[in-house]
């Protein structure tokens, strides 16, 4: 009764073996209100059948809680919900209409995922790894709410592109998308930015400033490089995200604010709680969803993808005709690109441009390809002179015990590789001086010059 009135269409099954023949022949089911005690099977059985046979219907568990474990038990085995036995209709109908929401949302998401979905990709983002496949189905349902999201990954791993995406397909694409980038703006600019300014409010404020947060109506600010806001500006920004308001450089009023917030870093935010660079309280607000894109040398199935795209935008834009070369697709496949897609995109724009007609071949890529490709094969030969396996060689020695000197040749050489040969940024990042990388790299066979 509760449950047509709320639009649903109920169906009934007494026993484990009428429910299956319901599942089969009424598909799809939307939502099951599950007993785990049943007549001619178990319900914690059945659950995981419904969950691997029809993924997408809800389920309910009803259960006198001293019948099984614990709830958690229920949810990890795949339920969407439970209700206590005894309930009331009161628990009932709010269950049911948690639960029709969830479904309205979950197909909602589904559709969006399906309407974008090319061969290889989602809307403008190209990629088919398991990787962005996880960005394409999280980015389906975030887009589809208005909540702050938070987007991790190294820099150059697509997170504005990403950022652009969760807004194009969210409900206010028609409205502005502002990025501010945090580490571009000194601290008492960036403040006058956001949240606007009074006239007079400083020195060189000779007109007021409407900031950011409102000027984005209901559209989405992208505030990249959070982890560079300052604290004080940290607070700003928690408050503006709670009271849904902003106060202005100067000003006595709030102004109200209904801009979404999307941050990104390429920083580890949770160590900057730690040690108290980064408001805790904030980074809780925006954490509610994160989305973390892989950095590029973790999903390299999508390298051929990404410079065949690149490279089509560069036929499109100068008209030449290239392809790649078998030894340039190599080299790009073993290269650990720490720059990630931009630094590929680069890559294939600086081919292009040194290319003499026809193929893009190995030699017309920038040099740091190169440089890595000898590097890793000279401490590949030298550890096998060694007598050491390759590339892990400290798997070889016996009873796990490793000379310190190994592990620190592993650290200099997979630090080198990582930052594409950066001698400067290398020593920096291992903490010794770079006389002392030098002597090292020498001492292994490592190429000096860079
Ligand atoms: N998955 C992708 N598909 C297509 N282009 C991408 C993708 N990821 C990144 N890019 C391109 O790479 C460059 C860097 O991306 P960006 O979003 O600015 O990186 P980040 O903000 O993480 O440093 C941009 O030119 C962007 O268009
Ligand atoms: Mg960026």
């Amino acid at each position: 009764m509760a449950a047509s009135r709320m639009g649903f269409v109920p169906l009934s099954a007494g026993t484990v073996p009428e429910a299956l023949a319901v599942l089969r022949e009424q598909q799809p089911v939307d939502l099951i209100l599950l007993a785990l005690r049943l007549p001619g099977g178990d319900g914690l059985k059945l659950l995981g059948e419904i969950k691997a046979l029809y993924p997408h219907t809800g389920v309910v568990i009803m259960t006198a809680f001293a019948t099984v474990p614990s709830a958690v038990e229920v949810m990890r085995a795949g339920a969407d919900d439970y209700l206590t036995k005894p309930f009331g209709l009161e628990q009932l109908t709010t269950v049911l209409h948690q639960s029709s929401r969830r479904l309205h949302f979950d197909l909602q998401s589904r559709r969006l995922h399906e309407r974008l979905r090319t061969e290889r990709g989602m809307g403008n983002l190209i990629g088919t790894s398991p990787g962005m496949e996880k960005v394409y189905r999280l980015l389906s349902k975030v887009a589809l709410s208005t909540h702050p999201v938070l987007i991790l990954g190294e820099s150059g791993t697509g997170k504005e592109v990403v950022a652009q995406a969760i807004h194009a397909y969210g409900p206010h694409a028609s409205r502005p998308f502002v990025p501010v980038d945090c580490c571009a703006l000194v601290p008492t600019l960036i403040e006058s930015e956001l949240f606007g300014h009074v006239k007079g409010a400083f020195t060189g404020a000779n007109l007021a400033k409407q900031g950011l947060l409102a000027a984005a109506g209901g559209g989405t600010v992208f505030l990249d490089e959070i982890g560079e806001l300052p604290l004080d500006l940290q607070a700003k920004l928690l408050r503006a995200l709670q009271e849904k308001e902003v106060r202005p450089v100067g000003a006595t009023h709030a102004v109200p604010i209904s801009a979404r917030v999307l941050a990104a870093t390429n920083r580890d935010l949770n160590a900057m709680v730690a040690q108290g660079l980064f408001r805790k309280d904030l980074y809780y607000r925006l954490n509610v969803v994160n989305l973390e894109i892989p950095p590029l040398r973790d999903r390299r199935e999508d390298i051929a993808l990404l410079a065949e795209y690149f490279l089509e935008r560069e036929r499109r834009e100068s008209g030449a005709l290239h392809s790649f070369s078998e030894d340039a697709l190599r080299l790009m496949m073993e290269y650990d690109w720490p720059g990630n897609v931009r630094e590929l995109q680069h890559a294939i724009e600086h081919a292009c441009a040194m290319s003499s007609g026809g193929g893009l071949h190995a030699a017309d890529l920038p040099t740091q390809l190169h440089e890595f490709r000898t590097s890793y094969q000279e401490a590949a030969v030298s550890a096998n002179q060694a007598g050491e396996g390759v590339p892990n060689a400290a798997s070889n020695h016996c009873n796990g015990i490793v000379p310190i000197s190994e592990i620190e040749k592993q650290a200099i050489i997979g630090t080198m590789r990582q930052l594409g040969g950066d001698k400067l940024m290398a020593a920096r990042l291992l903490g010794i001086g770079k006389t002392t990388l030098y002597r090292k790299l020498k001492e292994y066979g490592l190429p000096l010059r860079t």
